[in-house]
This record gives C-alpha cells, structure tokens and sequence, in this order.
C-alpha cells in the first residue's frame, strides 16, 4: 500500500510516503527559525507558515518518493493533540486530498505515532513488532512525557504522565535562562557533552515517588533562583557548560530511573523510547547503559524520526488500515486535548 501523510500538529510542516511499511520520502520544513525571535512558538505565526507549507512539502514528498497522486491508496494526517488552528491545517488538507482522490483518510494520534515509530526504522522490520511485546515506552517531547505499558501490538495503558512541565519544556527554558538560542534543547546538549555533569546539584522532582508520573517545572525554577544567586556562571563559558552537564544529568536520571523502575515492575523485557527529547545523547546512552546492565532489550527511535515528522504517521496509518481500522470520516474534525488511554 502506498500511502501519503501529514503533520502539522506544532511547528514542523510535514510530508511522507510510505510504501509497505517502509519510508519513500520524509519531507520536514521546520519553522524553529521563525520562532526563535520570540523565544517560543507562536501558535498564529505557526497556522500561517503551515498553510504556506504544506503544498509544496506534500508535492515534494511525493516527487522526492517518485510516486505521484494515482499511485496513492490511503491519505493519513494528525488529528491531535495539538495547537489547534495548526492541526486544522493538516487534517483539511489531508481529507481535501482524500475526497479528490477517492481514497479512504485516517486521522492519527501524534503520540500514538511516536509510540510506534522505533519500529519504523531499523532491524528487525516492522514486521517483527510482536517480538517485543509487552514493552515499556517512554515518550517524551517538547509537549509530553509520558510512560505507556504496551501489553500488545494495539493494546496499550498510560502508566503516569508530567504533572506540570514536559521534559523538553524544561530543557527549553532552562536553555533559555543560560542564553541559549532557541530551540534550546539541542545546544544545552551540545554544551553539556563538554560539561561536568557533577558540578551542581539539582533537584531529580519525583524520583523516589512509587508513581509513574514526572514534574520538571521545580527543576526549572531551581535553576532560575541558582542562576540569580550565582549569575556569574554564565559569564564564564565553563561554568556554562557545566550547568548545562548538571541539569541534562538531572532530567536524565529522573526519565531513567522511572522508565526502568516501571518495566520491573510490569516484568517486561523490552524497554523503547520515542518524542523529540530523545535525540538527547545523555538519555539515549544513559538509557542505553542501564537497559543493557538490566539485560533489557531496548529500542530507541531513530534519531531522524525523534522530532516531529509525517513518516512516523504515515506507518502507524498503514499498519491501522492493514489491520482493519476503519477510515475516519472526512467531516471528522480536529481533537486538540485527544488523550492516549
Ligand atoms: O517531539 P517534538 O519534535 O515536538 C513535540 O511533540 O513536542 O519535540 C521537541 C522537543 C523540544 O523541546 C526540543 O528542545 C527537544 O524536543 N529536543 C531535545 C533535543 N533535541 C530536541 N532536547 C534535549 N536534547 C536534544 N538533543
Ligand atoms: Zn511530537
């Protein structure tokens, strides 16, 4: 089957081919730069960018995967959660093109996508999911973090979720407090590698709660009342770079600690991560070490498949329509605060 999606559920304008469960083409125009002046994203600037966007990401997904629109059998999109006017756009274009088409639409959940998408890439092939069932998963963005007991291929349950913050979130504004550009969880990292993650203590909230759940909001005003106490940190690139180190270690050790705690508990062998904070390489080699110390087998997403993007869409649309689910309505309309149960 060969299916065309989109997401635009934030501020990613994306489009994808995928083909039998692998992907053709992945096309992602970020609007990070656009965004950065204001230090955030702007949900109206990010409608307006998405309208632009999407013809000529979809053209050039399908131009980029040698297909054109007769070779299409499915349309998919991002239904929610998400910015709402920014979904909107999406999830139109996308029945738009289904109802010129003739084709069945099928709107996604975008953290149901991310859950599924460290089997998009990768051996062994989507085909072998089974084999890692029941598994942990840990999904954890600039929106969401979130603990998910995945019991079979479609039957999952939401273990705990972030109380305030979201770990990216933090990242996000703690970079911004250190003067950092935006998107600011990149560069912390970046700076971090060359830190000393010992070089300050800050809080890990929640840590040795017996709850799947997360806080990051105290971190991050721990942060700020350490930085207005010692603002000469940040005027020494050292220092700098060791607070960066301290509260990555932070972060890390608290997603660590809960995501392993969670899949003794539940006996599961299988350990996955997924969502945009996972392109960090403190988490993806911490996670690492502690799964292969626990003899956990574990599955991270593929860097490029991390942040927000349509081929992580596209493949769960696929494999929901392969298994029967029936197509969503084109008069379906978008669900902004859509929960994962
Ligand atoms: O999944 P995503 O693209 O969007 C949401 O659904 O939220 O995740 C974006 C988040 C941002 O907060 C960004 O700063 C964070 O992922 N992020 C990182 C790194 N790369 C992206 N955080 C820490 N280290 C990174 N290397
Ligand atoms: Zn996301």
């Amino acid at each position: 089957m060969t299916l065309v999606a989109i997401e635009t559920s934030c501020d990613e304008t994306s489009a994808a081919v995928v083909r039998d469960g692998r992907v053709l083409s992945n096309i992602v125009s970020s609007q990070a730069r656009l965004h950065a002046e204001y230090g955030g994203v702007v949900p109206e600037l990010a409608t307006r960018e998405h309208l632009r966007n999407f013809l000529p990401v979809t053209q050039e997904a399908l131009r980029a995967a040698l297909v054109t629109a007769d070779d299409l059998r499915a349309v998919a999109a991002t239904r929610g959660p998400g910015l709402p006017n920014a979904l909107m756009v999406g999830l139109k274009a996308g029945q738009a093109i289904a109802f010129a088409l003739r084709k069945p639409f099928l709107g996604i959940h975008h953290h149901e996508a991310h859950l599924y998408s460290p089997w998009v890439s990768g051996p062994p092939p989507v085909a072998d999911f089974n084999a890692f069932q029941p598994n942990v998963s840990l999904i954890v963005s600039g929106g969401h973090t979130m603990l998910i007991y995945m019991e079979s291929e479609w039957k999952h349950r939401l273990l705990g979720g972030t109380l305030d913050d979201a770990a990216g979130e933090c990242f996000d504004k703690v970079a911004k407090l250190a003067g950092l550009p935006y998107p600011g969880g990149p560069e912390l990292d970046r700076l971090a590698a060359q830190g000393n993650p010992l070089a300050y203590d800050f809080p890990r909230p929640l840590l040795r709660e017996p709850n799947d759940d997360f806080s990051f909001a105290g971190l991050k005003t721990s942060v700020r009342y350490f930085l207005q106490k010692h603002p000469e940190i940040l005027e020494q690139a050292a220092k700098t770079r060791d607070l960066c180190a301290s509260v990555q270690a932070a972060i890390v050790e608290v997603l660590v600690t809960k995501t392993l705690r969670a899949a003794r508990r539940l006996g599961v062998r299988c350990v996955t991560a997924s969502g945009g904070v996972t392109c960090n390489s403190a988490l993806r080699r911490e996670l690492s070490a502690a799964c292969q110390r626990e003899s956990f087998t574990l599955r991270l997403a593929d860097k490029s498949l991390c942040t927000d993007n349509a081929a992580i869409i596209g493949i769960l649309a696929e494999r929901k329509l392969a298994h029967g689910q029936v197509a969503t309505s084109l008069d379906a309309e978008i669900l902004p605060n859509w929960t994962l149960s």
